[in-house]
């Protein structure tokens, strides 16, 4: 056995699946202790929404907190967000402009208040609009010169995040930062704002068994053999999907 590194979503990826989520904790657990295995949740979550599951399910602690969906990088159980990757996604993003302009669409609810973050704003968007609105957002935000990313995810919630953002590149900087191979990484979710972590590289992914129709079709669409589809639900598919590449 060796050391890998383990990058996970929370809600209805790692979280949803009692039993399995403590039997995975712990062989998680045991496995950082005896081989240096690091755990990264990769969550859509603010930290204050993230503190809230964490108790309730009583999570590990990860050696890294990647939260609201990439934008914020939280390590060694840090408080405040890395500096380098804000540095990153500072450059030619204007959360004020994106407000005003995404205000001419009405069908765009905003999330509360404590999921706007300095480097996302988020909305509400029915399913029934989405396919039609989406590109009209994303044109009118391109017009006004703003390099942005749309992330559309549980036919519901929409991210508006700096290009350079999502969940995939947040995980290639730590996995670059703690030099493992994509070979030695397995990234795991169950939806739209998952599709980043699976897209980007060849890092090994577990698909859970109850993943989003929008996750589905994607994975239909570009299949890979690094990536494996599990028949159980969350911690359950995880569990299974590490045993598949070889990692436990
Ligand atoms: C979480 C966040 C929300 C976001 C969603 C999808 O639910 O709280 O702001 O839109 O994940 O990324
Ligand atoms: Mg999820």
């Amino acid at each position: 056995m060796k050391a890998f590194l383990f990058v996970t979503d929370l809600d209805h990826t790692l979280v949803g699946n009692d039993k399995a989520l403590v039997e995975l904790s712990e062989i998680l657990s045991q496995h950082r202790q005896e081989y240096g295995t690091k755990i990264v949740y990769s969550t859509g979550r603010s930290p204050l929404l993230y503190r809230e599951l964490q108790v309730e399910q009583n999570l590990l602690q990860p050696d890294a907190l990647v939260c609201s969906v990439g934008t914020e990088i939280y390590l060694n159980h840090s408080d405040t967000p890395d500096a380098e990757w804000s540095d990153i996604l500072a450059s030619g993003w204007n959360r004020e402009l994106i407000f005003s302009v995404t205000q001419s669409f009405p069908e765009l609810e905003p999330q509360p208040d404590s999921e706007q973050r300095p480097f996302k704003v988020s909305f509400f968007l029915k399913e029934e609009f989405a396919d039609k609105i989406l590109p009209q957002i994303e044109t009118k935000l391109q017009k006004y010169g703003l390099n942005i990313k749309l992330i559309y995810s549980s036919g519901i919630d929409l991210d508006i995040v700096p290009h350079k953002s999502d969940k995939g590149q947040a995980m290639q900087f730590l996995r670059q930062k703690w030099k493992f191979a994509a070979e030695q990484t397995v990234v795991c979710g169950d939806s739209g704002n998952d599709i980043a972590l699976f897209a980007v590289g060849n890092e090994r992914g577990i698909i859970v068994g109850n993943a989003r129709p929008e996750l589905l079709k994607w994975h239909t669409e570009y299949p890979a053999d690094y990536r494996y589809l599990a028949q159980d639900d969350c911690a359950g598919g995880i569990l299974e999907g590490l045993k598949y590449f070889g990692f436990l």
